[in-house]
């Protein structure tokens, strides 16, 4: 029992650190590798995130080649992190792709002993009701997307790696480069690398009572969000 304790703590601990320790990498160290096996543990974190009905609009593109590196740069307006980090993964959402993974989320959930055939469709109906009709396609795979791209962020910083969350992109011309259908839509990139020179220094939070409420919207919630790292 105290064993359990002491490694939950542990984890807790260790996650803290990685959350409160963690920056947008300002620099990334042009000859710092990220190997084919970490780089793998990562990708598979992301992979594994969870997605509304299972359905995993994500699309990601692993980009290491220097020759696109560089293109991907100009596209990404010039952030110089994208040419220098070893590895960027562009996080993309499709928009359609849902139709045709359908059957085969389906199939792959009967394999892991989802096989209530009452409950699949179910699925299968409300699927197509709902993702079939959504007024915002590109908001509802954005939604999926990140947490996938946040989860493999993660997964990079605990392995050791520096990590560059972007934006800054123009979306054609990121299109362009690589070769993404008009129906994905591109959301994100993360450059996953060393970070070479100074970090940044931590720009700080807006106050919790801007940004966190209890029970209703703008209601005040009665805990010290500042005191939970300090008690761990
Ligand atoms: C969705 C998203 C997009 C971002 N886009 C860029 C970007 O294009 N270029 C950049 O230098 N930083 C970008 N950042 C990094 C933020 O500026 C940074 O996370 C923020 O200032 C907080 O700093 P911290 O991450 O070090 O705590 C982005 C972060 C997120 C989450």
């Amino acid at each position: 029992m105290n064993q359990v304790m002491r490694s939950v703590s542990r984890t807790t601990t260790e996650f803290l650190g990685l959350v409160t320790g963690r920056r947008a990498t300002p620099a990334f160290s042009p000859t710092a590798a990220v190997p084919d096996s970490d780089l793998a543990i990562i990708l598979k974190a992301g992979l594994d995130a969870p997605s509304s009905y299972n359905l995993q609009p994500w699309r990601f593109i692993v980009v290491r080649d220097i020759e696109q590196r560089r293109k991907l740069r100009i596209a990404a307006m010039n952030q110089e992190q994208v040419e220098q980090a070893p590895v960027v993964v562009v996080a993309c959402g499709d928009t359609t792709g849902w139709r045709e993974d359908l059957e085969s989320i389906i199939r792959i959930g009967r394999d892991h002993g989802f096989s209530d055939q009452a409950r699949i469709d179910r699925k299968r109906t409300n699927v197509t009701r709902e993702i079939g009709s959504h007024p915002n396609m590109p908001q509802w795979v954005t939604k999926q997307t990140m947490i996938a791209a946040t989860t493999m962020m993660w997964m990079a910083e605990a392995l050791g790696y520096d990590t560059g969350p972007m934006e800054g992109f123009y979306e054609d011309q990121v299109r362009r480069v690589l070769n993404i259908p008009d129906h994905v839509c591109v959301l994100f990139l993360l450059a996953i690398g060393r970070l070479e020179g100074e970090d940044s220094k931590y720009p700080g939070r807006l106050p919790p009572p801007r940004t966190l409420f209890g029970e209703r919207y703008g209601q005040p919630i009665n805990i010290e969000i500042g005191r939970v790292g300090l008690e761990l």
